[in-house]
């Protein structure tokens, strides 16, 4: 599909966002076109790396908002839930590379990538909280792991973004080169890997995934549960509806 550009060249497979005109916001056609994409690239030998990449200007503005005014597509089943637990217990090496906003699932898929190289314009925001809305991909347990309880409370509760040089700081991101850098970091990066032993490579990302690979799991069916329920109250209601009537939400009565 045209919103997911696929490209393979050498042992390096490169899934690119380009949805532009929608700041590649991710449509459920887009969720099952990664997903298809990372078990293909599961099953043939020849791939050894796979990065996730958006464009200079944006990475992702997160879930499509419209969709979410369908909860049918969103439940435990949906494309989104498989997309992330196929993140999730991916076995080669995952790279993004994220500039501009990366917002909602743009900033928490990042969670289950093994390096992610950012443009110093990058922006990571979880706005769940503001979208009368829980955190999904498991982010409610690998934030607070990654950067303390309370930076997680500040990326998850305030929803205020982290700019790229804290992302760093707090090791959401491994490195922040200028925009037009950021791919040919990833791809650099990929090409490392790709020379490596892949079944070293694959039994050491095991090994650091394994002791909670079950945990990640169960969260991500967790918070798909509770999301789905949110989506069909008030505050989710009053959120989206402000969203595609170019205002601001109103909790006060809520
Ligand atoms: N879902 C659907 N459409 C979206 C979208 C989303 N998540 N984010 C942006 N768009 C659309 C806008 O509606 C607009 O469409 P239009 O041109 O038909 O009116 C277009 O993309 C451009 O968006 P705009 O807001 O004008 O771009 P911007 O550069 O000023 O801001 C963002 C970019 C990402 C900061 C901003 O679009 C944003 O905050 N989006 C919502 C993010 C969000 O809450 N995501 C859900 C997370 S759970």
């Amino acid at each position: 599909m045209n919103d997911i550009l696929v490209h393979q060249e050498n042992s390096l497979l490169t899934l690119t966002l380009n949805r532009l005109d929608k700041k590649n916001a991710f449509t459920q056609d887009m969720y099952a076109a990664l997903t298809a994409s990372l078990k293909a690239a599961e099953d043939q030998s020849e791939v050894r790396a796979v990065i996730i990449q958006g464009q200079e200007t944006i990475f992702s503005a997160g879930n499509d908002l419209a969709d979410f005014m369908d909860a049918a597509t969103l439940g435990p089943d949906a494309a989104v839930i498989e997309f992330l637990q196929t993140m999730a217990r991916f076995t080669k090496p995952l790279i993004a590379s994220v500039c501009g906003p990366a917002v909602g699932i743009g900033s928490t898929l990042l969670l289950h990538c093994d390096l992610v190289v950012a443009g110093d314009n990058a922006a990571f925001s979880l706005p769940f909280v503001n979208l009368g809305l829980c955190p999904e991909g498991a982010s409610s347990l690998l934030l607070p792991q990654l950067m303390g309880y309370h930076r997680a409370a500040e990326a998850l509760l305030l929803g205020e973004p982290f700019m790229a040089e804290a992302a760093l700081e707090v090791g959401w991101v491994n490195k922040v080169v200028v925009p037009s850098e950021a791919n040919l970091v990833a791809k650099a990066w990929g090409m490392k890997l790709a020379a490596k032993p892949p079944s070293v490579v694959a039994q050491t990302k095991a090994l650091m995934k394994s002791s909670q690979a079950q945990s990640v799991q169960n969260v991500i069916h967790q918070e798909a549960q509770v999301f789905a329920r949110m989506l069909t109250e008030g505050p989710a209601k009053e959120a989206l509806s402000a969203f595609l009537e170019h205002r601001r939400p109103d909790f006060s009565k809520l």
